[in-house]
């Protein structure tokens, strides 16, 4: 192939052979996608070189409107200059100290201000590399807190059917398709239940809200009865679900299943992963319902990733548990946990996200984009249903409104649709549903660019497969 220096003097130019790059990428990355050659026939797989704000820029100087900020947590926008200056800083000064020896200045002072920040008394914070890595340390606190108050035998943890809880086995084993993951990975970590999302417009229950009185969440305490509440060690709840489609519960459902946990002294586990530092218009979506977790993970907007980290936040009591005598200690020692540059660049993050007021721009852009998501919802028969809080909406695409009848997620039409938004310049995810979690401080300007791009697209969409 062609003779290139792979030194870090190529990371700032502009690339002259994008396509030849794009091969390279395609031979050598493991890739999310099981055509990797997509890579370099696919309008919405780009070789993305630069960003500023809401937007990023492909080899080719293309715009794009980051529909998904990223993976749901740009939440500053991209090239923030006051970031990458914390990071240098810090690195300049000191990068790394062993995270079982030492501690260092900006994971104290991230610590601290997570406290601050947080609900209720979840006041200790465990650091990490990410949201896989931050639900792995909680179900391993919340089975060596049920050892360490003399009741091993609680192990089992409820999760809801759909929802993603990482990648590591731990957290695989939570996560909700089973059928995507058992035929390579079985037999899971033991002890993974899981009940139906409060997803209303597709109840598992054939019921309809409200008249259904939350029959969702008064499952889950059947299924803890069921299992033997001595058995149950947690439950794991994102508050708001993205991966099942950006499912907002009734109001009465997390303040009910806080009432179920404390009936049965199961530790509740909110994952906050995606939900965490803005997105759905509060810092927490916990906030939205007035519920503190037991343990809170967090990851991606604590960063806005400009670094890789995560974290758990613990209630006051459950962290005491652990202190005193050694043979108490989490095993679980993390290299990176509280890395030095990551936890800078975090600190720099939150300062730019209160200064700005991207919170309160969340859900005020969010109300917006909402209600322009249910205009046009009224007027594209390919869309079923639309949900959101805050940043974070989805639109769910259906074959035809009566039926409900969803397309392959990553079926020809989900790819048509996609390669026509990359066309009009906007780049998100779509499988049953199209997300839309621009970068919190989003103007109204990008945002109208947004829903146009949406609506022709859509239109293209319909015409293509038989609507109009
Ligand atoms: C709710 C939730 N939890 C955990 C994770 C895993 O995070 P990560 O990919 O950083 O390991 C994700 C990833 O999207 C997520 O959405």
């Amino acid at each position: 192939m062609h003779a290139r220096a792979w030194t870090t003097a190529c990371l700032w130019q502009v690339p002259q052979d994008p396509a030849a790059l794009l091969e390279t990428a395609a031979e050598h990355l493991w890739l999310h996608a099981s055509e990797w050659q997509a890579l370099t026939r696919r309008p919405d797989r780009r070789l993305l070189v630069a960003g500023r704000g809401c937007t990023v820029v492909d080899a080719q100087g293309r715009e794009y409107l980051d529909a998904l900020a990223g993976l749901w947590l740009v939440q500053i926008g991209h090239g923030r200059e006051e970031v990458a200056e914390a990071m240098a800083r810090q690195a300049r000064t000191l990068a790394y100290a062993s995270a079982s020896r030492a501690v260092t200045l900006p994971a104290i002072a991230l610590a601290a201000r997570l406290a601050e920040l947080a609900p209720g008394d979840l006041s200790t914070v465990l650091f990490c590399s990410g949201g896989s890595e931050a639900v792995e340390s909680a179900l391993k606190i919340a089975r060596q807190y049920h050892v360490l108050r003399g009741e091993p035998q609680r192990y089992k943890v409820i999760a809801r059917r759909g929802s993603y809880h990482g990648a590591t086995y731990g957290a695989m084993s939570v996560s909700g398709d089973r059928r995507r993951v058992d035929p390579y990975f079985g037999p899971l970590v033991p002890g993974g239940l899981a009940v139906s999302a409060p997803y209303c417009y597709r109840c598992d229950y054939r019921k309809t809200y409200p008249s259904c009185d939350v029959y969702c969440v008064e499952a889950i305490e059947e299924l803890i009865r069921f299992e033997g509440p001595g058995t149950v060690a947690a439950v794991i709840a994102e508050p708001v679900s993205a991966a099942c489609g950006v499912v907002v519960p009734p109001p009465e459902y997390l303040p009910r299943l806080r009432e179920i946990c404390d009936r049965h002294g199961v530790l509740l586990i909110f994952d906050e992963v995606i939900t965490g530092f803005g997105r759905t218009g509060a810092l927490f979506a916990a906030e939205h319902w007035g519920v503190v977790p037991d343990l809170m993970t967090v990851a991606k907007g604590l960063s806005s990733g400009y670094a890789p980290i995560g974290a758990v936040l613990c209630r006051r009591p459950i962290a005491q548990a652990f202190r005193g005598d050694p043979g108490k200690a989490l095993a679980h020692l993390l290299t990176f946990g509280g890395h030095a540059v990551a936890c800078a660049a975090a600190l720099a993050n939150l300062e730019i996200l209160e200064r700005e007021n991207l919170v309160a721009n969340a859900a005020c852009q969010g109300r917006h984009l909402l209600a322009q998501l249910r205009e046009l919802a009224a007027r594209h028969p390919a869309v079923g249903d639309v949900r959101g809080l805050g940043l974070l909406c989805a639109l769910e695409l259906v074959k035809d409104q009566t039926t409900k009848a969803t397309f392959a997620p990553e079926g020809e039409e989900i790819t048509f649709l996609l390669d026509t938004l990359a066309t009009l310049g906007v780049l998100t995810r779509a499988d049953t549903c199209v997300y839309l979690a621009p970068p919190l401080c989003i103007q109204r300007p990008e945002l109208e660019r947004l829903v146009a791009a949406l609506d022709t697209a859509l239109t293209r969409f319909e015409q293509a497969y038989g609507y109009l």
